[in-house]
């Protein structure tokens, strides 16, 4: 995720803000810049790349200043490039804006911008802020960026310097974290606790909709409507280890307690409601060839593989598009069948999976159109791709995929979505289903909240050996998904399978050292599910159950149960697997395994 730092005080900022930066680093990033105000200029220097680059470039162009600001980037609208980092400029290269988020309306803020005359250098979202700064500026930057901001839709966190107005640094947030650090006559700010702890522990954390201006030894925050706000300050009391993960013991957790909010960014500026469809940047120029679609091969590894199937379920049934889920590394060998008319999807957290590539080249070598699902920007697969769909959830560093799961899923609904209104779905179903959507996020934190009561449940079982996974219809993929889970860090031995193929092999495990967890939420396979249940119990099997909130009758025919809200069948994976996730994770963090690097296996599997 980007990263900001920023500073104003005595000292020259530029080893400062290098220093936050590198602090910031864990976070992930592709490229990182700085900008400080000097005399009456910005200065501004980028790099795509590392750190150490821009400390290189800096080096042979020294600069120095007591005003400043810096970034580290993670991609989200354009790729990854030295013109694409942060720090952003106005025009007249006196503005330089830093921002972590997404500007929802940045394309039409960005057209009306151009119409009015300025000229915009990059492809990112955040290059209409430095504009829209640029076009409210009269001498006055704190009142500049409030009134851009109200003209903003989506999240931010920032932070901007202007070389006609330089004794400040002017933050805001909204949505993105930004803490203010107390030091002593200096102030710096940053977008984590991280970059500051070096220089201070006493913090503001702003608030979201709050505006903060900083000046070397003052600072005054207000909303952006201009009601004046006393902010509480707060002392860190986390080492630096805690800090990089969020105060998480392990970033598998932490991405684990994201998930409201990677999945919030998946949909973001994305919906229109209003026509019951979605809208999707990455696939304008594709739109005439999703119109033509006869059938549709979805292709990847892993968990991605997992979110594939969930896809095939949701289009088949409201699109009505056949679809194919393939390994990418059976796809590549087996000379595929791949008529005119055939889609292929390639879906990767990292997009530069080997086996997912070769099968996504392999496919558009036949002659087939290529769309990505992906979260990494400016990734091979995302390159190579004829059209893609980012699904905005951020870095993952805990090699078990779950906040990718997630978002990853959301990306294919929504798709479905798109799909759908362009074959009979009618406008009311696809504002019925975006609606379920919005209402995901809250109903994850729901789930989260019960993170006590799956741990106690992962205390009776983390001793066991073996794990069956069960479910039916969109469930199914969740079971595999919870017993992958399961193996890559507990190194629990676990199978997923459909919970009525449970009579034609597994069944004749089942014993009292057997826990079997069924994913039986109240959907349309939910009585069959029931029986497969009472099968296992009649074995002497323990259950785990994932049900539904208002079925706590559940509780009478099995050993645990957790429970989930409800929302349609089609998005129901998104919810069940949370539990999943945190079972696997309290088990693995019971067998002291190491979580975040699980023997063996790696996050980005680039060779075959
Ligand atoms: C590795 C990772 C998995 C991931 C799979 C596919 O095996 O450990 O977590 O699901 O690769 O990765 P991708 O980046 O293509 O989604």
């Amino acid at each position: 995720m980007c990263g900001i730092i920023g500073y104003i005080g005595p000292r020259n900022a530029v080893p400062i803000l290098i220093e936050g930066l590198k602090r910031l680093e864990y976070r992930g990033y592709d490229s990182a810049g700085i900008a400080v105000v000097d005399g009456q200029r910005v200065q501004c220097q980028k790099t795509k790349g590392k750190i150490a680059a821009l400390e290189e470039m800096v080096k042979e162009n020294p600069m120095a200043s007591n005003v400043g600001i810096a970034h580290t980037r993670w991609a989200t609208h354009g790729v990854p490039s030295s013109i694409n980092a942060h720090p952003h400029l106005d025009c007249a290269s006196k503005i330089a804006v830093i921002h972590n988020g997404i500007i929802e309306n940045y394309a039409e803020l960005r057209e009306t911008l151009i119409n009015r005359g300025h000229t915009f250098r990059t492809d990112t979202d955040t290059e209409v802020l430095a504009h829209l700064i640029e076009h409210y500026f009269e001498g006055d930057l704190t009142r500049a960026v409030r009134k851009a901001l109200k003209g903003v839709v989506g999240a931010y966190g920032l932070a901007v310097i202007c070389s006609d107005d330089p004794s400040k640094v002017v933050v805001a947030r909204n949505g993105s974290p930004l803490v203010i650090g107390i030091g002593d006559g200096e102030y710096i700010v940053a977008s984590d606790v991280s970059a500051i702890v070096d220089h201070t522990r006493q913090v503001i954390y702003l608030k979201d909709r709050e505006i903060s201006v900083i000046e070397r030894d003052t600072f005054q925050t207000m909303t952006i409507d201009k009601e004046p706000v006393t902010p509480e300050i707060e002392e860190i009391l986390w080492d630096i280890d805690t800090i990089e993960k969020g105060g998480f013991p392990h970033f598998m957790l932490k991405e684990i307690y994201e998930q409201p909010e990677t999945v919030r960014n998946t949909l973001r500026g994305r919906l229109d409601q209003e026509e019951g469809t979605v809208r999707f940047g990455g696939l304008l120029p594709f739109k005439e060839d999703l119109r033509r679609v006869r059938n549709i091969v979805i292709t990847a590894c892993g968990t991605s593989w997992h979110a594939a199937l969930i896809g095939e379920y949701m289009i088949e049934e409201y699109a009505r598009i056949p679809v194919e889920v393939e390994y990418a590394s059976e796809f590549r060998y087996r000379n595929p069948i791949v008529e005119n008319g055939t889609l292929v999807v390639a879906i990767s957290q990292s997009g530069e999976t080997a086996d997912t590539l070769a099968a996504m080249r392999e496919a558009q070598r036949h002659g087939a159109k290529a769309l990505g699902i992906i979260n990494v920007v400016g990734s091979t697969i995302a390159r190579e791709c004829d059209g893609g769909i980012y699904i905005h959830a951020g870095p993952e560093i805990g090699v078990a995929s779950t906040k990718a799961f997630t978002s990853q899923v959301t990306a294919l609904a929504l798709f479905t979505i798109l799909l759908g209104r362009m074959r009979g779905m009618s406008r009311d179903q696809g504002t019925e289903i975006i609606r379920a959507l919005t209402a995901i996020p809250d109903q994850v934190q729901c789930i989260l909240d019960q993170g006590e009561h799956i741990q106690k449940i992962a205390q009776c079982f983390f001793r066991q050996n073996n794990f069956l996974y069960l479910g039916r219809g969109y469930n199914f993929p969740v079971a595999l998904e919870g017993a992958l889970k399961l193996k890559e860090i507990s190194y629990i031995h676990a199978e997923g399978y459909p919970a009525a193929e449970m009579k034609h092999g597994p069944i004749a495990l089942i014993d009292e050292n057997m826990p079997v967890v069924f994913v039986a939420t109240l959907d349309s396979v939910r009585e069959k599910v029931m029986s497969n249940i009472a099968e296992v119990k009649a074995r002497k099997g323990s259950v785990i159950v994932i049900a539904n909130e208002g079925d706590e009758k559940m509780e009478k025919y099995v050993d645990n149960a957790i429970y989930i809200p409800r929302t349609l069948e089609l998005l129901t994976p998104i919810l069940s697997v949370i539990p999943l996730q945190l079972l696997a994770y309290h088990m693995a963090v019971l067998r002291e395994c190491d979580v975040d690097q699980p023997r063996n296996l790696a996050k980005s599997v680039t060779v075959e």
